[in-house]
């Protein structure tokens, strides 16, 4: 666990902490290019992720107790030693984070939020969007992934029109341009379309039981990659 939280039970981030490279140096132990995974639910993908490319330091930020301790379970099965977790309100990080400090952050199936009302609570939002950004490397990448179609035209409308980020996908997907909230996917049927351009599914993802929920229930997975410009 990263010591970046300000202590009893707070999910805030620590007075005075300042994420940088020389941070990331002392706690990682060396200085790999550091991939940000945000809301990391069981741990499942950092930790696959992890094992698989050790020439990578990964960080899992999440805030739910079970999902932390089913993570530190995880990694400490396979001994790894280029993961670290903070249990922080992942927005507070970036925050708190120098410039250029971050190689990629990924956010896969974050909390959909369905009814109108609940929207500005979706976790990718402009001020995040401006964080990721700006501790991203030049040319760093912020992957998204989700399976609720609303919340796949929720991320084109923050995202795509950006002038620091390039929309990297070239599949086109047709979306309704407005949103149902918690209305049905008959609804949605129903309503104007555009095309948008999103990714093909991020081969560096393991299926998840969010993911795989989706799938279950018939939904296209929207996957997106916007790099720094
Ligand atoms: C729907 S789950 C998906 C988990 C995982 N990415 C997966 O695909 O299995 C979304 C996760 O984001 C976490 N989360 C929500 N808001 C967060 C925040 N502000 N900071 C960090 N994690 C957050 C939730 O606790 C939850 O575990």
């Amino acid at each position: 666990m990263l010591p970046v939280g300000a202590g009893r039970g707070s999910l805030n981030v620590r007075p005075g902490l300042r994420f940088d490279r020389s941070f990331v140096r002392m706690a990682w132990g060396d200085d790999r290019p550091l991939i940000v995974e945000v809301g990391t639910g069981q741990g499942e993908n950092v930790v696959a992720a992890a094992a698989d490319h050790p020439e990578f330091n990964f960080l899992a930020v999440e805030v739910y107790d079970p999902g932390i301790a089913h993570t530190l379970l995880l990694a400490g099965k396979k001994g790894l030693t280029n993961l670290r977790i903070a249990q922080v309100n992942a927005p507070e990080l970036f925050d708190v984070t120098a410039d250029s400090t971050i190689h990629e952050v990924w956010t896969f199936f974050p909390d959909p939020w369905p009814k109108m009302r609940h929207h500005k609570r979706r976790i990718v939002q402009p001020a995040l969007a401006d964080g990721v950004h700006r501790t991203l490397i030049d040319g760093g990448l912020w992957r998204i992934a989700t399976d609720i179609e609303d919340y796949a035209l929720h991320v084109h409308e923050v995202m795509d029109g950006r002038a620091d980020f390039r929309n990297i996908g070239d599949l086109t997907v047709s979306l309704p341009t407005e949103h149902v909230g918690k209305g049905t996917a008959d609804q949605a049927r129903e309503m104007p379309h555009a095309d948008f351009l999103e990714s093909e599914r991020f081969a560096g993802r393991i299926l998840t039981n969010f993911e795989r929920k989706g799938l279950d229930a018939g939904r296209r997975i929207h996957d997106f990659g916007y790099q720094t410009c």
